[in-house]
């Protein structure tokens, strides 16, 4: 299985909700990576710590893409460990920017798809953490994905932005990989005492958007967590907010 967490829109919680749910799959004995393809590396730091930047990054995995005449390095070696079992990580690089146009130029928009049906066999599950914008990793991502999580942050700027980015996840499931589905919208930084993400989420299911049941509430444990790089499952795995991630991989995985 093959997740995608997309939403073009910063700060909604892609690299929260994508790492987290990952640690999740790891921490119940699911061989589980990670590809990290934002260049401000937020996940790679989260799970790595400060020692996240390596010699082989996601980043050199595309730049092997562009050299056709030097023999390629093998797939795992653009994938690191990490220190919780069963989770490891292909690691962002702030390379990643410079690449993004001579890729581009270079067509090599299937190149992850293909790194992903080999790389397949050697994990239960692959989650993709994507930049806030819709470019070539994103777009690489949601061809090489099975399904794709989208974060929603109750903010009606999210909310206008929740069209575009559906008509641009179908634009790519037509042209380009039918078998992607939208598995839902995750409802994230949700406050239960204000009226308003209440008030937005009920018109979000109004419209028959697939707004999925579990939802993430807003705590300081998620920044916590952040800080001292150990997912919520791993650093408080009792904790309320912890709780709602699990029963969110529940709800996705039944
Ligand atoms: N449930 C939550 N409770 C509290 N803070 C949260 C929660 N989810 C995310 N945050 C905070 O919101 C900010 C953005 O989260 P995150 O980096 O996961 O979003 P993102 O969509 O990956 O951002 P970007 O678009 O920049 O990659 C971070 O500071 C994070 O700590
Ligand atoms: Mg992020």
């Amino acid at each position: 299985m093959i997740r995608v967490v997309f939403n073009q829109k910063g700060g909604v919680g892609k690299s929260t909700i994508c790492s987290n749910l990952a640690a999740i799959a790891a921490s119940e004995g699911k061989r589980t990576l990670i590809i990290d393809l934002d260049s401000q590396c937020n996940t790679s730091a989260y799970l790595l710590g400060n020692d996240y930047r390596v010699n082989f990054s996601v980043a050199e995995f595309f730049e092997q893409t562009l050299n056709i005449i030097m023999k390629g390095r093998p797939y795992q070696d653009f994938i690191t460990p990490t220190a919780f079992p069963n989770l490891s990580i292909m690691p962002a690089s702030e390379l990643l920017g410079e690449l993004i146009v001579k890729l581009e130029q270079r067509h090599k928009i299937y190149k992850l798809r293909d790194a992903l049906v080999k790389l397949k066999r050697d994990y239960d599950e692959i989650y993709i953490d994507t930049p806030p914008a819709f470019n070539f990793y994103s777009l690489s991502a949601l061809i090489a994905a099975d399904s794709c999580l989208i974060p929603f942050d109750c903010d009606d700027f999210s909310r206008r932005g929740l069209y575009s980015l559906l008509a641009n996840i179908e634009e790519t499931r037509q042209d380009h990989n039918d078998k992607l589905r939208v598995e839902g919208i995750v409802v994230n930084q949700f406050q239960g005492q204000a009226s308003l993400p209440k008030k937005l989420v009920a018109e979000l299911r109004a419209e028959d958007l697939p707004i999925l049941n579990t939802l993430i509430h807003s705590s300081v444990k998620v920044k916590e967590s952040h800080n001292i790089s150990q997912p919520l499952i791993n650093c408080a795995p009792k904790h309320k907010v912890t709780l709602q991630f699990c029963d969110l991989y529940a709800e996705i995985s039944a």
